[in-house]
């Protein structure tokens, strides 16, 4: 990897990926692209384009403009917003990945692209879920995320493509706000514990699911893609997982720094719904096998940092 191309680089993930990536690599090596400029430190601390992931021929002069050795494929719409658009979500995130394979197999680049434990359903294992096993999704950004890495796998042994994916759970982070997901409210938690002390929330307790600290899960894509191909078995994608938590255990750990911290609950039947089809918690075995996976945050030392980091901006805007 010396020069990146990252589509959707001012989401949650985006936004610091491209920051990680421009550290290593050189602010100049790492072209973040996405639908729209904002002022975020990823649009202004290096090159920034304008690239609608629908538009194969913009994608493309703007990698052959940079002349780009690696695609990563962030742009989609995520489960709770894919399941309000069914069709808008096939087409953004089907399209958009087709697109963005084309391209990586144009410029002979490296290709990495997150899935996601969405990609299971309710006849997979729920516990410890395996690497290869039964996946049967009930929601269309499951279907999206099943087909994406199958179409994966299918550039490599087709065309030769070079692509890696991770199968994320729920990411968690203070810089950019997640983009409506299922798993959205362990992060909506904190930012509600600093300003108003409780939370309502809308998965019901006793919902476990996988989750990570971004962090952990920005240095597990630089490890992946920096792995010696030869070690890869999977490659679309790995089961990659650091904690598993309902939301009562959430709140138990912030109670540790916010002793007053109220959780309410208001059930949205829709995320529930997506939420229980979902794994308990996954397997990593592969991951950690073929290409060293390892974590550092587990759900205490990331509550710690959140509210250390988190703590700062409210106070800003009170005073301000
Ligand atoms: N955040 C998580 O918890 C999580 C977990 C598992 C998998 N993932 C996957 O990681 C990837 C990135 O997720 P994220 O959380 O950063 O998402 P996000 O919603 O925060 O960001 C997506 C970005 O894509 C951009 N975008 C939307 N439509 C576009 C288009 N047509 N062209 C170009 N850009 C467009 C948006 O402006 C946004 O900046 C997605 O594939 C998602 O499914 C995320």
């Amino acid at each position: 990897m010396k020069r990146i191309l990252i589509t959707g680089a001012l989401g949650q993930i985006g936004s610091e990926l491209t920051l990680k990536l421009r550290d290593i690599y050189g602010a100049d090596n790492v072209i973040a692209t996405d639908i729209k400029k904002n002022d975020s430190e990823a649009a202004q601390s290096g090159p920034f384009e304008v690239v609608d992931v629908t538009d194969l021929k913009r994608m493309g002069e703007v990698a052959q403009k940079y002349q780009v050795d690696t695609i990563m494929h962030l742009a989609a719409l995520l489960s709770a917003t894919a399941e309000a658009k069914p069709v808008f979500a096939w087409n953004l995130n089907m399209g958009g990945l087709l697109n963005a394979l084309e391209t990586a197999k144009e410029l002979k680049a490296q290709f990495f692209t997150p899935s996601s434990i969405g990609a299971f359903g309710p006849t997979t294992p729920k516990d410890q879920t395996p690497q290869d096993t039964i996946m049967r999704p009930t929601t269309m950004y499951g279907v999206n995320k099943v087909a994406g890495e199958l179409l994966a796998d299918y550039y490599y042994h087709k065309y030769g493509v070079d692509t890696r994916g991770l199968r994320f759970p729920g990411l968690i982070s203070y810089v950019a706000l997640p983009g409506g997901g299922t798993t959205d409210y362990a992060v909506e938690i904190y930012y509600e514990a600093l300003k108003n002390g409780r939370y309502t929330c809308y998965i019901d307790k006793g919902t476990y699911m996988d989750m990570m600290y971004m962090p952990d899960a920005l240095n597990a894509i630089v490890d992946l893609m920096e792995a010696d191909p030869s070690k890869l078995i999977h490659r679309n994608s790995f089961n990659v997982t650091a904690m598993s938590f309902d939301p009562e255990e959430i709140a138990a750990s912030i109670k540790k720094h916010i002793p007053g911290f109220k959780l309410m609950y208001d059930v949205d039947p829709v995320r529930q719904q997506i939420a229980e089809s979902w794994p308990n918690s996954i397997d990593a075995t592969a991951a950690k096998e073929e290409w060293g996976f390892t974590f550092e945050y587990d759900l205490d030392k990331m509550t710690k940092d959140m509210i250390e980091k988190l703590k700062p901006k409210f106070q800003m805007k009170i005073s301000s």
